[in-house]
């Protein structure tokens, strides 16, 4: 990273717990629990082996399949947060699945619990602040979310500030989710959902027409739709734009097809995100650098980028204000 950019305030919106575990912690933590992992997880070049979205998602399973305790949730956690505060992130939003703690008999509190240790250790060393989006796991069905979703209502916790979905976009539609994004917006939690990822404008439209969002996770592919970026625009409905994840997808070919500048000049509030950072090569910092080397991104749009993702937070007001004096 570049000095100027490595000095900027950033804010990360759309990052997976899950998915943020590099090979090497994977297997330490791994052979801590006594667990054989599946052959063929990892390339021989030490990263992770898959070649399309849906062998991603199994991928991105299989690594967290590690876990077995709310410490090892408080590790990566930690982890995660002491990389990005070396990157100059200075809050982030995290999902955090608990499908995913479960399938390895993790509790939704010892899962809670662990990150929020982590996320009290990390502020008092780096003066990161982290905070928690419960995520419902969509090819897992609207049953299920609507459970998650009932969980995160029922256990409130300081640090848990949204409710999000991601999975599998081509398994069934926004709508059908709609119970659970009532269930945490009735609770107070901010929501988000992946949308315009995978599929098209009409995922989108779904999903802010139907679901209680203010913010959609990707939604790049919006540009298809001109009616869909003014009303995005004129709902005040951010997209959380993770661009080298969606090289890594395939979701676009190269930079140059990828339309960040395009919604931005549309008037959309944006974030930068990693998204997945060991299974895309990418961290925050470099898709900070990224914007800069590829979108002709100023240092001072950056800025302007971290403020708005501020403004987008679901952070509390207070913590807000203390954000944007440290963007300055
Ligand atoms: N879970 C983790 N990363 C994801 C992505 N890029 N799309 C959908 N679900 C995900
Ligand atoms: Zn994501």
């Amino acid at each position: 990273m570049q000095a100027d950019v490595q000095s900027i305030a950033k804010i990360e919106l759309h990052g997976h717990l899950e998915g943020c575990i590099y090979p090497q912690v994977v297997r330490r933590i791994a052979e801590r629990n006594g667990i054989t992992l599946k052959e063929g997880l990892f390339t021989s070049a030490d990263t992770f082996a898959w070649n399309d979205f849906v062998e991603f998602l199994g991928a991105y399973d299989e690594a967290s399949f590690c876990l077995r305790s709310g410490e090892d949730y408080e590790e990566i956690t930690y982890e995660y947060l002491k990389q990005c505060a070396a990157e100059g992130v200075i809050y982030l939003e995290t999902f955090a699945s608990p499908d995913h703690a479960a399938t390895v008999g993790i509790s939704y509190a010892d899962m809670v619990q662990g990150c929020a240790r982590a996320i009290d250790r990390a502020e008092a060393e780096f003066g990161i602040i982290g905070r928690l989006i419960i995520s419902c796991v969509r090819h897992l069905g609207p049953e299920q979310a609507v459970k998650v979703a009932q969980l995160t209502a029922d256990n409130p916790h300081p640090y848990v500030v949204g409710f999000g979905m991601g999975g599998n976009e081509s398994m069934f539609t926004q709508t059908d989710f709609a119970p659970a994004f009532e269930i945490a917006a009735a609770a107070g939690l901010g929501c988000t959902t992946h949308a315009g990822e995978v599929l098209g404008p009409e995922s989108v439209w779904d999903a802010i027409d139907n679901l209680p969002v203010t913010r959609i996770g990707h939604g790049v592919r919006s540009v298809e739709d001109a009616e869909l970026l003014l009303a995005l625009k004129d709902r005040g409905v951010a997209l959380e734009v993770c661009p080298g994840s969606n090289l890594a997808l395939d979701v676009y070919p190269d930079w140059a097809s990828h339309p960040l500048n395009k919604l931005i000049d549309a008037g959309i509030n944006v974030s930068l995100n990693s998204d997945d950072p060991p299974f895309f090569a990418t961290t925050v910092g470099t898709e900070y650098q990224n914007a800069v080397d590829h979108f002709a991104i100023s240092i001072e749009q950056l800025k302007v980028i971290s403020r708005m993702a501020v403004a987008d937070s679901f952070a509390d007001e207070e913590t807000k204000a203390k954000l944007l004096a440290r963007i300055g």
